[in-house]
């Protein structure tokens, strides 16, 4: 074990750590910030993802030693508490882009980096960018109609 620094949601911050402590059991664990999910451990739901350096990353497959000294934004570095929500939260609200709400964190951290990168992305980019992110529930219509909603807002408020 030994201390590692990071910036998590825009704070300083170091944490005890084992070379091969997965990013997810960091965050999850010693940081405290369970909005990132682990659905299966192997890479396939999505559900753990973040965004290392503004990139999405699946967190159960990045050792923590891999993201050390570098940014990583959580669900909950996405809006202050008590502040508006993000765009792209905002639009999964009103689009009910969720059901259960288990896959939805990195639906949300996922959308967000598309649309950093694509800001209009059609509806067969946002298939394709949401393709490593499993929903058991929606059927994936309103998830789309979230993504378009969020990239519409962003357009027109700025991004963010
Ligand atoms: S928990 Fe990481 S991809 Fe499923
Ligand atoms: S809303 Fe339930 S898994 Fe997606």
């Amino acid at each position: 074990m030994r201390q590692m620094p990071f910036i998590v949601n825009g704070r300083p911050v170091s944490v005890d750590a084992a070379d091969h402590t997965l990013l997810v059991d960091l965050l999850r664990g010693p940081l405290g910030l369970t909005g990132t999910h682990i659905g299966c451990d192997t890479s396939q739901c999505g559900a753990c993802t973040v965004l290392l350096d503004g990139a999405a990353v699946k967190s159960c497959t990045v050792l923590a030693a891999q993201a050390e000294g570098r940014a990583i934004t959580t669900i909950e570095g996405l809006a202050a508490e008590g502040a508006p929500l993000h765009p792209v939260q905002e639009a999964f609200v009103v689009c009910h882009g969720l059901q259960c709400g288990f896959c939805t964190p990195g639906m949300v951290m996922t959308t967000v980096d598309l649309l950093s990168r694509e800001p209009q992305p059609s509806a067969e980019c946002i298939a394709h960018a949401l393709e490593g992110n499993l929903c058991r529930c929606t059927g994936y219509v309103n998830i789309v109609e979230s993504v378009q909603t969020a990239a519409r807002a962003m357009a027109e408020g700025g991004a963010r």
